[in-house]
């Protein structure tokens, strides 16, 4: 089993000094905590504020995105080359950058390759939308996406994958755990088939849709789910920090 890793997705929110401020908060809140891995995912300006703030703990910064060229005329984009040293993680193809910049499959694999090549840990997003999971068809729309995202990608090192299920992210309304697991465990078979048992049980898979302190130790207790991507609960450090500590504890007592 990996490592547990909750990460949080602060999306379009915070300035760089309420950054600041909200992570040196979540440092102290989770400080003495071991046996989980936690990334915080601010906004680019906020990154290196982040990366100050929590200095000197084991908290990991990411990014929210990223551009698949080091560098170029991309305007408004962020390169690989630009977050090296910056952070560790980048999530690539979260729903909403899918749904509002018209993402496909093809170009989260060229970001999850790219950062794979630069050093960094891409948490590749997939999930299907409410009608998709009304006609029964989530399983085969998760297979197509996790196929596509994994295109050329050989090896499971510093790969995380996240299953989140779109009806379900910033609407309150999360997957039962039992339908979590169904769709985590199908992940995990098609990391089987692609890396062999050992190198898909390497792979973090992790749930994200309205996770809380409420439902997380619930979703974390699944055998295939090894954390949770939040993003609301994770602007609010009590929240966040009781998920991170939820998860150890359900993680070291199965
Ligand atoms: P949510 O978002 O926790 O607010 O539903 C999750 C996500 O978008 O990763």
């Amino acid at each position: 089993m990996p490592i547990p890793l909750i990460a949080g997705n602060w999306k379009m929110n915070t300035t760089v000094r309420e950054a600041g401020i909200l992570a040196a908060a979540v440092k102290d809140a989770v400080a003495g905590v071991s046996g989980v891995d936690v990334v915080l995912c601010p906004p680019f300006i906020s990154m290196a504020e982040v990366a100050k703030a929590v200095e000197g703990s084991p908290i990991q910064v990411g990014a929210q995105n990223m551009h698949y060229e080091d560098k170029g005329a991309f305007t408004g984009e962020v390169s690989p080359a630009m977050l090296q040293g910056l952070c560790r993680y980048v999530i690539v193809g979260h729903s909403e950058r899918r749904r509002d910049f018209a993402e496909s499959d093809e170009l989260v694999n060229r970001k999850a390759r790219k950062a794979l090549e630069s050093g960094l840990k891409p948490i590749i997003c997939v999930g299907e939308v409410l009608e998709e999971r009304q006609q029964g068809r989530e399983e085969s729309v998760v297979s197509t996406s996790v196929a596509g995202c994994l295109e050329g990608i050989d090896s499971p090192e510093n790969l995380v994958v996240a299953y989140e299920p779109v009806w379900a992210i910033g609407t309150g309304l999360s997957a039962t755990s039992d339908q979590a697991q169904a769709m985590a465990a199908l992940i995990r078979r098609l990391l089987t088939d692609r890396f062999g048992q050992g190198g898909a049980a390497s792979v973090p898979v992790l749930y994200g849709g309205s996770v809380n302190s409420d439902n997380v130790a619930e979703l974390a207790a699944q055998p295939d789910i090894d954390g949770a991507l939040v993003g609301g609960a994770s602007l609010n450090v009590d929240q966040f920090a009781d998920i991170v500590r939820i998860t150890t504890r359900v993680r070291t007592s199965s």
